[in-house]
Order: structure tokens, then sequence, then C-alpha cells
């Protein structure tokens, strides 16, 4: 049942730009959670956040618009998603989001303070449910831009199913991690060990672990001391 949360369901509305939004079920589900989540994380009181792997972009819009001090950058990798995230952006008309820009995470070079691009020294890179949908190397990828680009007090925000002590947390679960590796071999529910791992690597240190709805959890990372 949970395999739903990796499918994108396309609600096909026109906007006024001819561009078509996305609507996925799986926002409305947690999109009120993360928010209360990164209320007690976004304390800078200003700044720029990067979002990657935005997908239809309905994250970043209610983002801006709850975080109206912050500057919200989405990106994706898929142009059909990069024509819905710019879609409910102009639909939205929130002055803190900026138009998206096409990033794959394996890409070396993130192309970050280029014309419309983000600055560096950001303060936060969001990244929801895209490490288990991805071969390992993303999150690897994920982890060494944000040590590049990051300020020295940015955090690195992951949400998103994990399984803990190599143990999934519920059956639910495992058996979306079956048919995810059905799908592509290389796709898996990661393990937060393994992402710690990942961080350590790259200077970065797990320091939040906060348990979600529907046996998700939001891992707060920020630069080791
Ligand atoms: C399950 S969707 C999640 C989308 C959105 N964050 C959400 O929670 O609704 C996974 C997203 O990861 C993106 N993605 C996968 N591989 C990527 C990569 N290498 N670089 C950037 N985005 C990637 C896909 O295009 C897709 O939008």
């Amino acid at each position: 049942m949970l395999f739903i949360r990796f499918v994108m369901v396309y609600k096909k509305k026109e906007t006024q730009a001819n561009f078509q939004r996305i609507d996925t079920p799986a926002f409305h589900r947690n999109h009120s959670y993360i928010i209360e989540v990164l209320k007690s994380e976004l304390v800078s009181g200003q700044g720029n956040i990067m979002e990657i792997a935005s997908g239809s972009g309905q994250h970043a819009m209610v983002f801006a618009n709850t975080f109206p001090e912050y500057v919200f950058w989405p990106s994706d990798l898929n142009p059909d998603h990069i024509r819905s995230i710019e879609a409910w952006r102009q639909d939205a008309s929130v002055d803190n989001l900026k138009s998206p820009f096409k990033l794959d995470v394996l890409e070396k070079n993130w192309g970050i303070g280029k014309v419309d691009r983000p600055p560096d020294g950001l303060d936060a890179i969001i990244n929801i449910n895209m490490v288990h949908i991805s071969p390992i190397e993303t999150a690897e990828n994920l982890f060494k831009g944000s040590c590049l680009h990051l300020g020295i007090n940015g955090k690195l925000i992951l949400y998103g199913p994990f399984m803990k002590n190599g143990a999934h947390t519920a059956p639910s679960n495992s058996d979306f991690d079956n048919r995810l590796r059905e799908s592509n071999p290389l796709w898996g529910i990661r393990d937060i060990e393994e992402v710690s791992t990942l961080a350590k690597l790259n200077h970065l240190v797990l320091n939040r672990l906060v348990p979600m709805p529907s046996n998700n959890f939001m891992l707060i990372f920020g630069r080791r001391e």
C-alpha cells in the first residue's frame, strides 16, 4: 500500500502559463508534520534554502508561504517536475519562492552561485523522499554537495523512510523496500547508520533524529565541530 509513496499522481490542471501542476497524495499527508519540525530548525531568521528533488513543487510552495523570511530555491532532475514546480509557483505568487532550476545531484558541479542559482553559504538544504528512490551514489553526492555549499551553521534536512540499526521500523516499510528493489535493484530504504557515515565522510554530523508519522523520519545534519 505504501508503494504509492513514490508514485506521482498526475492531476492535470491547466494553469495560466499552460504548465501542468502535479498533485501528490504524499504531500497532503506529510507537509504539515514536516513544517512543524522546520519551525524548530529554521531559526536563523533569514537566508537561502535550497530544496533538492522538489518533485511536484508543493512542499517548496508551502514552505515559502510559511517561512517568508527565507528565500526558497526549488530544483529537480525531471523536466516535468520543473514545469510543475513553476506552475505551482506562478499560481501561489509567493515573493520568496524562486523559479526552479534543473539539478541532478549526481553532477559534480551544482552551479551554486551562478545566475538564477542559489548563493553559496546556504542556511539549509532540504531533501524529501529521494534517497530511497535513487542509487546510493545520489545520497553520497547529496552529502558531498551539502558539505561544499552549506554555510557554517547550515543544515541538511532529510525526510523519508529509513531503517534503524539494520532493521525496518515497520512491516509496511519492509514491503515498500522490497517493491522498491524489485523496481530497481539500486534503490532501497537506507539505514540511518549508513547515511550518518556518509555525513561523517563529508564533515557533517547527525544532530537530530525526529520520528514522523507513517514510519518516516526527519534527519537534521550540521557541520561537525
Ligand atoms: C518520490 S519523488 C519525491 C518528490 C518530492 N520531494 C516529494 O516528496 O513529493 C523523488 C524525486 O527525486 C528526484 N530525483 C531522483 N534522482 C535525482 C537526482 N539524481 N537529482 C535530483 N533529483 C532526483 C525525482 O525527479 C523526483 O522528483
